[in-house]
């Protein structure tokens, strides 16, 4: 049997990633064959399969962390052919063992979650990696005492696919949600999402100073670099800033007096769970759940697995909003 799947190749010391034929003889071993039916578009999948940063780190290697589709073949005797199931992160899957961008995938028993009875195949993908960092980032606010009342919450990289996670979840658990973004015209989506308020990428702040005016009763930062110094200056007193991503850059420099004047912290988040492993949070975010979001169709978009590549180019050029989900075959 004859597959397509996306390779990553490193040639002389480029990364390039190509469309190919396979068969399951090509793939990593694994007990489960899977034939893919969604598969998710995270920033790290666009900078995997356009060749950006280090996400891969073995070669070649297919790119892609997320999956959900039917088993076709298992030694895994928790697994049998015909079942519904989703590989979503964890581990090396798409990073150093082959992922998500071929028609069938092959991985360990240990990584695959069930799509629960009555659930859609395409919403466990839609929500996936995305949902469930904003959904473990929201919950570390309300951990550190980030209620609705304390005032207001700002979300950077409003129209990305965590970001749009985030503020629904947010808006549905009823805080004052402030979108920061990029795009002028994406002021419909990011309201009907809940956002309250929306600002320009330029708004995090009131000016350069140490401490700048005290905005944000919590934050949830999915760009890093600069924009988290501002974010930083600007809390109010034990604000909350919440941060899991780098689309704006890897490192920052800041300030030490928003954390011993204000008593402000900063709360990593590291997601990368594969589904067994999700525990409560992941259970939150099923339908009826407090952390179920609501906009999910608003959110995400499917786009063919030939138009996967330059999906990826116009991502990393910061063109694109929400989340697509890849379809796979006929
Ligand atoms: N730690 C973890 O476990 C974990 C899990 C998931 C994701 N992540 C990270 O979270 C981040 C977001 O992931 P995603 O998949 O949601 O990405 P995404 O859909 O590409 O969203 C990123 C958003 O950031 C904004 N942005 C892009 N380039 C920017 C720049 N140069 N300066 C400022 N803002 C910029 C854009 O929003 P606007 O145009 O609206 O401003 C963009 O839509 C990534 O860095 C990803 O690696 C981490």
């Amino acid at each position: 049997m004859k597959f397509k799947a996306i390779r990553l190749y490193q040639e002389d010391g480029r990364r390039i990633s190509r469309m190919v034929e396979q068969t399951l003889a090509d793939l990593d071993p694994g007990d489960v064959v899977i034939r893919s039916e969604y598969a998710a578009v995270n920033y790290k999948d666009a900078r995997a399969v356009t060749g950006v940063g280090n996400v891969i780190s073995r070669f070649p290697c297919v790119p892609g962390v997320e999956v959900s589709g039917t088993v076709v073949e298992s030694k895994h005797s928790a697994f049998r052919p015909g079942d519904r199931v989703t590989v979503q992160g964890g581990r090396d899957f798409g990073m150093r063992r082959d992922g998500a961008y071929s028609e069938y995938v092959r991985v360990p028993g240990a990584w695959i979650g069930r799509v629960p009875e009555g659930s859609d195949a395409f919403d466990m993908v839609g929500m996936g990696l995305a949902a469930y960092t904003s959904a473990v980032a929201v919950d570390e606010l309300m951990r550190h005492g980030v209620t609705p009342d304390k005032g207001k919450v700002v979300v950077t990289g409003g129209t990305g696919g965590s970001s749009s996670f985030a503020i629904d979840m947010l808006a549905g658990l009823g805080y004052h949600v402030v979108a920061s973004t990029g795009k002028v015209s994406e002021h419909e989506y990011l309201k009907k999402l809940g956002a309250a308020e929306i600002i320009g990428r330029d708004g995090l702040t009131t000016g350069d100073k140490p401490l700048e005016e005290q905005l944000w009763a919590g934050a949830i930062d999915v760009v890093g670099g600069a924009p988290l110094d501002k974010l930083l200056r600007s809390m109010q007193k034990r604000g909350v800033v919440c941060a899991f991503g780098n689309a704006a850059g890897e490192t920052f420099t800041t300030s030490i007096y928003p954390f011993i004047l204000r008593s402000v912290s900063l709360v990593g988040v590291n997601a990368n769970h594969p589904v067994p492993e999700r525990g409560e949070v992941w259970q939150r975010m099923m339908p009826g759940g407090d952390l179920h979001p609501r906009h999910i169709r608003d959110i995400c978009y499917t786009i063919p697995f030939l138009q996967l590549q330059a999906h990826c180019d116009k991502l990393i050029a910061g063109g694109v909003r929400g989340r697509a989900v890849v379809t796979f075959g006929g």
